[in-house]
């Protein structure tokens, strides 16, 4: 029978976002696997995280809907950020966060500019909802006011920034910010901050100073959440009222709400990871410099490494089960893979298997003869 059923027409047209690599998700033995490249921790959450989720699974009310206003996850998110209730609202992970926003904000044609390379699932939601993506290079010189000026626009609604930037590590200070948010004050500004635990940077105090600014953040990250699902935005209340009309609230599912909360009552386990990546960051980038490979570095979780030829190295390691993420296909990152750097001791494990390496793979050398 002919398929009559067609979807929207701007899901017809649709880039899909490209997920990671998930074959490691069928070798039984994860602690085989060295999963590097899509900048979850290496370590488990605090077991103050996994005691709640036991604790709920064996009292709690399995059989009730979870608390669609995450009352008490808001409350610990509040304490956290310094920010009042009212201006908190959680998703069943940033992404979530991420999609709501573009359906709540964007109508056909409306334009949002996308800084690039960066994190690729804010483009396909904004373009689901038929609003038009202008593309500007992160690094072309003057502030972000000059940035956004120089972009040739009628319809300007929105502005994505991943700050700290995913995959390159880029940064917009502050006070760069805070003018554009003053300049542009009929233009949305979605600040996403997924990375935040791992060097503090952060818009937040902007949020209760201006109505048109949201910022994402995660549990995927720093506080190990990420197979549970949780993240919530911080925004001016009616932002977060508007918001709440499409959001459903039961998506917040209960062992995410209860963990999120447990990791929020052992910040100081969260921190402790953070220096010991931060450490093993310096360390790895001395080795790669001790080598001669060429490296990014970021204030965050991972860093970009030039090889001469990506797509065989990523294929080489993960053979040997370590996975990790190429991006030589966006724009400007020719050449780069993406590696998160973890515990020190996971990071010993990957040195060793990297540094023997054929070096051909990672060097340009003479270029035939480089199956694998
Ligand atoms: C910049 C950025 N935003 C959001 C996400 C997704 O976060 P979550 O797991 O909370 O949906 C990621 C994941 O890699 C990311 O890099």
């Amino acid at each position: 029978m002919p398929l009559m059923i067609q979807p929207k027409k701007a899901i017809k047209k649709l880039t899909p976002y490209v997920d990671g690599n998930h074959s490691e998700y069928l070798i039984n033995n994860h602690n085989k696997i060295l999963k590097l490249d899509s900048n979850e921790p290496t370590a488990k959450p605090s077991p103050k995280v996994t005691t709640a989720i036991i604790n709920y699974l064996s009292e709690g009310p399995m059989n009730w809907y979870p608390d669609v206003k995450s009352e008490e996850l808001c409350r610990h998110i509040s304490k956290y950020t310094q920010l009042p209730i009212d201006h908190i609202l959680t998703f069943n992970g940033s992404d979530h966060a991420l999609e709501c926003i573009a359906r709540t904000f964007l109508d056909k044609g409306d334009e949002t500019i996308i800084f690039q390379p960066t994190y690729d699932h804010f483009r396909v939601y904004a373009q689901s909802c038929d609003a038009t993506i202008i593309t500007s290079n992160e690094d072309q010189p003057g502030s972000l006011t000059d940035k956004i000026t120089s972009v040739k626009s009628s319809n300007l609604r929105m502005v994505y920034m991943v700050n700290p930037n995913n995959p390159t590590g880029f940064t917009i200070p502050l006070d760069q910010i805070k003018t554009a948010l003053e300049t542009f004050s009929n233009v949305l500004f979605i600040i996403d901050e997924a990375y935040f635990e791992f060097c503090g940077i952060t818009a937040a105090s902007l949020v209760t100073e201006f109505n048109n600014i949201i910022i994402t953040r995660s549990f995927s990250k720093a506080f190990g959440l990420a197979s549970l699902r949780c993240g919530y935005i911080l925004a001016h209340p009616t932002i977060c009222e508007w918001i709440n009309k499409i959001r459903v609230g039961k998506n917040v599912n209960a062992i995410a709400q209860t963990a999120a909360t447990a990791a929020l009552k052992d910040i100081e386990y969260m921190k402790a990871y953070v220096e010991e990546v931060n450490l093993t960051k310096e360390w790895i980038l001395g080795k790669f410099k001790e080598m001669g490979i060429s490296t990014i570095k970021t204030p965050v979780n991972f860093i970009l490494l030039k090889v001469e030829c990506p797509e065989l190295v990523t294929e080489y390691f993960e053979k040997q089960n370590i996975y990790l993420r190429n991006r030589s296909m966006v724009p400007n990152l020719k050449g780069f893979i993406r590696l998160t750097i973890g515990s020190r001791l996971i990071m010993n494990r990957f040195w060793k298997i990297f540094e023997s390496a054929p070096k051909e793979l990672l060097f340009e050398t003479n270029k035939t003869n480089l199956a694998i």
